[in-house]
């Protein structure tokens, strides 16, 4: 049997081109190995207001981008997360072992949670429904950036907590983070990385953003005040655009080091732009096909919730045997 991958992704913001090479492009290769999930996590994205039509409509974008980038949906089940119940069922079970201060603590939290004059109790929770995600497929293994490597850190407290009150239940899940070269930074400020809740203007490279858009945006990229092309300790700027290039192209570093030291900064970023658009082109170009087949990404969507909700639900049943809840099947 193979092991199960699960991860998740909010339908909020722009995917860009971080995503892509940090998580997308990953999920593709290791799809044909594990049994993976990839869940659009809804019900983490209200946690912050969302006006519902935006909402529903971002759902099956993220969908179709999964799908453009070369996710399979014979291979891999890709669904989304307030279809199947069994996601807030497990989530409460789980809230009711978890201390608040183990709450409180995470980072992300304290960060979201910063300057808001009534905190809803959803953003506290938020790290109890992902770990419900996870536990409620046994997955071995969670690819996630490394903002996510708390959340992970806590799922497995959180489980070890259960199988410790409750008797063996939940497999310990792995976090797996992306290569160090995967990680890509803003445009505009290469000292944080891309995100795409900040995608303002001229910060991030959109899986959707029009040619003309993404070469203004690299081209205004925040470089140094160098003549050229150095590899020896390259300002953050420099090292992005050569990163987001090596990452693209599949070039070595030798050829990255023989092609473009010594370069001016006008050039590379041409090259750079030359070369995202050039891996966007058909990317979009598929997007385009998927969101025109009418039907075609809700089916996918269905018949993802319908092939996992099986598993959900028998964890589902476990978890209330284990804790004496009512259950039919006992
Ligand atoms: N919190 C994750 C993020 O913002 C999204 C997420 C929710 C997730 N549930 C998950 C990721 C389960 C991995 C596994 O990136």
């Amino acid at each position: 049997m193979k092991a199960r991958v699960f991860s998740g992704v909010q339908p909020s913001g722009n995917l860009h081109i971080g995503n892509y090479l940090g998580a997308l492009s990953n999920w593709v290769t290791i799809q044909y190995d594990y049994d993976s999930i990839f869940c659009i996590v809804d019900l983490h994205a209200v946690t912050i207001h969302q006006p519902p039509e935006e909402l529903r409509a971002k759902i099956e974008e993220i969908a179709a981008l999964f799908l453009a980038a070369g996710i399979d949906p014979k291979h891999s089940s890709i669904m989304v997360q307030s279809a199947v119940a069994a996601h807030a069922e497990l989530a409460w079970m789980l809230t009711c072992v978890t201390p608040v201060g183990w709450l409180e603590r995470m980072t992300q939290y304290k960060g979201k949670a910063a300057g808001q004059q009534t905190i809803g109790d959803g953003l506290l929770q938020y790290p109890v429904l992902m770990a419900a995600d996870i536990l409620l497929y046994q997955a071995a293994i969670v690819p996630v950036g490394e903002d996510q490597a708390q959340h992970l850190e806590l799922t497995r407290d959180i489980a070890q907590r259960f199988n410790s009150l409750y008797g063996e239940t939940f497999v310990m899940p792995q976090t797996s983070l992306p290569s160090v070269g995967a990680r890509v930074m803003g445009l505009d400020d290469p000292t944080i990385k891309m995100s795409k809740s900040a995608a303002g203007s001229g910060h991030a490279v959109a899986l959707l953003d029009p040619p003309d858009r993404v070469r203004k945006n690299i081209m205004r990229a925040t470089t140094d005040s160098n003549p050229a092309v150095t590899f020896e300790s390259p300002s953050p700027g420099v090292e992005n655009l050569l990163s987001i290039f090596q990452a693209f192209s599949g070039w070595t570093q030798q050829q990255m080091c023989s092609h473009f030291a010594g370069m001016r900064y006008g050039d590379l970023k041409n090259q750079v732009a030359e070369m995202v658009i050039s891996h966007l082109e058909p990317f979009q170009k598929r997007y385009r096909e998927i969101t025109s087949e009418p039907g075609y990404v809700a089916r996918v969507l269905l018949e993802g919730a319908e092939r996992v909700r099986p598993i959900a639900d028998s964890t589902v049943d476990l978890v209330k045997r284990r804790m004496g809840l009512y259950t039919e099947s006992r």
